[in-house]
């Protein structure tokens, strides 16, 4: 098969920026393509977080003109950097006024004004990099809301362009709840002609919906999970795109998320206390004392210790923690949550922790090394999610032998196996309910079996542990759809 000319777009990529699972994908995914033998550019904002120095990035001559249509042109400086241990380049587009701001999205919870303007310009900005590049490219790869217009400026704006004669477009959702919804003055800014200001494009109650519009234009779409590619099909996941995600089912696919096991792996973390591997299991337990000590709860081994890293949102189910937190404090338990996100929340698990000192402690803000020590000194790591597309958390832990307790949704019922007393087998514990009854029931057979049944918790542990969910059967699937859209809008072509 010929080796495909890709042009990877997103709002985040680790390491250089991240609020949450996109980054990790954009950060891992393009190397895996790599090492399938495919060019992969990655693009994204150069955010004033973004350290010049630090990567080495240099800066490409010249500057990147992006028309934003009423707005006029708009100008652009552009750095060359790579992701970090491969050749893929990764280039980074810098304007003072949309992106020298502290926040990716927003400030102290506050979303910018201007964000239709920021990522219509960044969406745009990368098409017009590919031209300054004169990379020619098979597949425009966008990420949710924020580059969602990359497929709608291909068949629009781009569409008789030479330079994109040959590109084919897909658009993957990880998260269907952030839509990237605007006043309908941006059609004039995204400079399409507002033929394109209909129910069955971008006009959505007399607003406009980029992602929409990206699901819409899209050779193809991509859920992050099988479960959720299936959930966003109903009402209760589909944000209201449901009807329209059903009605372009036949290019809707289910490609799950990978890990990159060079990051997220106790036997070569240089963040946690102590590696550890199946083989040799001590140092598990050197990092769970070591995470009591910096939490400043009782060092005890016997007790089980249970771990949070998320986005304090609705999504990650911290309404119904804050439920059953009560009744979980009358548990011989521990818990540890690393997470920043809604201010209620915040207050709110602080509060717990002043309550119960010697039982729950809270680190509120973002901590990367602390995620990693978490996944390393708890016994269990809790996810109680309302929806998740993936979810990469518990996919982490199964690899530190953390056992998730799950709401068995999207992404967490595909990669977590419930646990089943009569074959000791499973690699985790699941519940269905959305409820706080449901979380605490689970919470405490998880628990049960840690005081009444160690054998058990132990060979659970080696089941997570040979649990491989690799980036490179993720960049498969990924290279199937991409020589599938291709051959399909060939074919249309020359209708
Ligand atoms: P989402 O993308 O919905 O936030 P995922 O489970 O896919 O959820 O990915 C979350 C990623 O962000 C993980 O890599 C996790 O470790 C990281 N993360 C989330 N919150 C924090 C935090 N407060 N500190 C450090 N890492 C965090
Ligand atoms: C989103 C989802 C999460 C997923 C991540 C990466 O932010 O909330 O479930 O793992 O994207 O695809």
């Amino acid at each position: 098969m010929k080796k495909l000319n890709i042009l990877l777009a997103a709002s985040e990529v680790v390491p250089f920026a991240k609020s949450g699972g996109l980054a990790d994908v954009a950060g891992a995914l393009p190397k895996a393509l790599r090492d399938l033998g495919h060019d992969i550019r990655v693009v994204m904002p150069r955010y004033y977080i973004v350290d010049k120095e630090k990567y080495g990035l240099k800066q490409l001559d010249g500057s990147l003109g992006v028309p934003m249509g009423s707005m006029g042109e708009a100008w652009a400086a552009v750095y060359e950097g790579t992701l970090p241990d491969s050749d893929v380049p990764v280039y980074f587009i810098e304007h003072e006024g949309f992106f020298g701001r502290k926040g990716l999205y927003d400030e102290d919870g506050i979303g910018y004004g201007d964000n239709d303007n920021r990522f219509i310009f960044f969406s745009k900005a990368v098409m017009q990099l590919a031209k300054k590049l004169r990379f020619k490219p098979d597949i425009i790869h966008a990420n949710d809301w924020h580059t969602a217009s990359m497929p709608i400026f291909l068949n629009t704006i781009y569409a008789n362009d030479s330079d994109f004669e040959n590109a084919a477009s897909i658009l993957t959702l990880h998260n269907l709840q952030h839509q990237g919804k605007f006043y309908k003055g941006a059609m004039d800014v995204l400079g399409i002609g507002w033929e394109h200001f209909n129910s069955d494009e971008l006009e959505e109650y007399d607003g406009i919906n980029l992602l929409k519009g990206g699901i819409v234009h899209a050779d193809a779409i991509n859920a992050v999970s099988r479960k959720y590619a299936h959930e966003i099909r109903t009402p209760e996941f589909g944000w209201g795109l449901d009807g329209l995600i059903n009605k372009y089912s036949d290019k809707l696919f289910g490609v799950l998320n990978g890990v990159d096991y060079n990051e997220w792996n106790p036997s070569v973390d240089d963040f946690i206390a102590k590696k550890y591997d199946f083989d040799d299991m001590d140092g598990k337990a050197v990092c769970k004392s070591e995470l009591q000590k910096e939490f400043d709860l009782p060092v005890r081994n016997d007790v089980p210790l249970i771990g949070l890293v998320g986005r304090l949102a609705e999504q990650k189910g911290i309404g119904l923690l804050a439920s059953a937190i009560w009744n979980l404090m009358e548990l011989d338990i521990q818990i540890v949550l690393l997470g920043t996100g809604e201010k209620w929340a915040e207050h709110f698990f602080s509060d717990v922790a002043a309550k119960y000192p010697e039982k729950f402690k809270c680190y509120i803000g973002y901590k990367n090394d602390l995620a990693h020590r978490i996944e390393s000194g708890s016994d269990f790591f809790l996810m109680p999610s309302l929806f998740e597309p993936c979810g990469l958390n518990q996919i982490y832990s199964l690899r530190y032998g953390t056992l998730p307790i799950v709401r068995a949704t999207g992404g967490l019922d595909d990669t977590i196996e419930n646990y089943d007393p009569d074959t000791v087998s499973g690699t985790g514990f699941k519940f269905y309910d959305a409820s706080p009854e449901a979380l605490t029931g689970t919470v405490k057979w998880a628990v049960d079996t840690w005081y009444t049944d160690r054998p058990a918790i132990d060979q659970l542990r080696l089941n997570a542990m040979h649990k491989h969910f690799s980036w490179d059967d993720a960049a498969r699937g990924y290279e199937d759809i991409y020589y599938y859209i291709i051959s399909k809008r060939r074919s249309s072509r020359y209708k």
